[in-house]
């Protein structure tokens, strides 16, 4: 088992200066996997599921492997954890064959227990607070497009939601300035626009939180995100007309000077985004999707290898 117990629940368990170091050797891990190919040789990490996932899963599977490492998956989507035995038992009981615990819950307390009961480190990959996966990648991203995250202005538009708060709480641990632009009534949590602002203050990097399409500005990039998460329960009849307005188009990424359209996905079509803009040259998607591994392979390397 690992000496290293350094679980990372949210974005903020990781430090500033680990955050940056993820990202430097998450680009060296890329320009040189074989550098890295023994890295988790002899390691088995389980990787757990209450909600779907296509890239979370695969970039996981595929990075652990091209680590040396194991990974068991877990599919709990028929049922959630805590039905057959409690959740604590489940975590006490991976601890003692695995060397660390990836999980994609429903509900963040669901990776609390599991941290407490584990005596090896748990990642999140997904709960309905934070993505903090999701954040590495797409941070890794932009300084591979811009060199530089210092000084960069992103904005995120659209519903309020997990990938919105992982996007400000490491935003604003890199630098970066970031413009949240949600409907009335589908804002962030006021919490986490707390700490950001905390962070962002400290770090002499801004926070916007706005509900006015026109108070957009200048951005370098736009972000968007599925207006409806996994587990929300809303319908797109119910709340198409109040987000149409924060669909992204080519008008929105032209006024706003934007160079570059980032997408965590799954996305849709027409939807939060148009056809013309989520396929067009300026979108970077499938280069987030990419990252996921490179950055995940980066932080299983921090917290398991280092
Ligand atoms: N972006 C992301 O987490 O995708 P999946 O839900 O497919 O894993
Ligand atoms: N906010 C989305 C992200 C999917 C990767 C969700 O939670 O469904």
């Amino acid at each position: 088992m690992t000496q290293n117990n350094q679980s990372v629940l949210g974005d903020l368990d990781l430090s500033p200066s680990q955050v940056q170091d993820i990202l430097t050797l998450a680009i060296d891990m890329k320009a040189t996997p074989e550098k890295y190919a023994d890295a988790l040789k002899g390691k088995s990490i389980a990787t757990l599921y209450e909600k779907p996932s296509l890239r979370t899963r695969v970039s996981f599977d595929v990075g652990i492997n091209k680590l040396g490492g194991h990974a068991v998956y877990l599919d709990l989507q028929n049922g959630a954890m805590g039905k057959r035995e409690d959740v604590a038992d489940f975590g006490a009981n991976l601890s003692c064959w695995c060397d660390a615990i990836v999980a994609r819950v429903m509900s963040h307390s669901t990776l609390t227990t599991l941290k407490g009961a584990a005596s090896v480190p748990v990642v999140n990959s997904l709960c309905d607070l934070y993505h903090p996966c999701q954040a590495l990648a797409d941070y890794m991203t932009l300084q591979e497009l811009f060199g530089e995250l210092k000084g960069l202005t992103l904005a995120y538009i659209g519903d309020g939601n997990n990938v919105t708060h992982s996007l400000m709480l490491t935003g604003a641990q890199l630098g970066v300035n970031l413009v949240v632009l949600t409907p009335e009534g589908y804002g962030v949590d006021a919490d986490v626009v707390q700490q950001a602002t905390n962070i962002a203050n400290d770090n002499d990097c801004t926070l916007t939180i706005t509900t006015d399409v026109n108070a957009l500005g200048q951005v370098d990039a736009i972000y968007a995100d599925t207006w409806i998460s996994m587990g929300d329960g809303k319908s797109l009849e119910q709340i198409i007309n109040t987000f149409k307005p924060f669909q992204i188009t080519k008008d929105l990424m032209q006024s706003a000077n934007a160079k570059y359209f980032m997408h965590c996905q799954p996305a849709h079509r027409d939807e939060e985004v148009t056809a013309e803009v989520l396929d067009s040259e300026q979108s970077v998607i499938l280069r987030q999707a990419e990252n996921r591994m490179w950055a995940q392979n980066a932080l299983l390397h921090t917290l398991l290898v280092k």
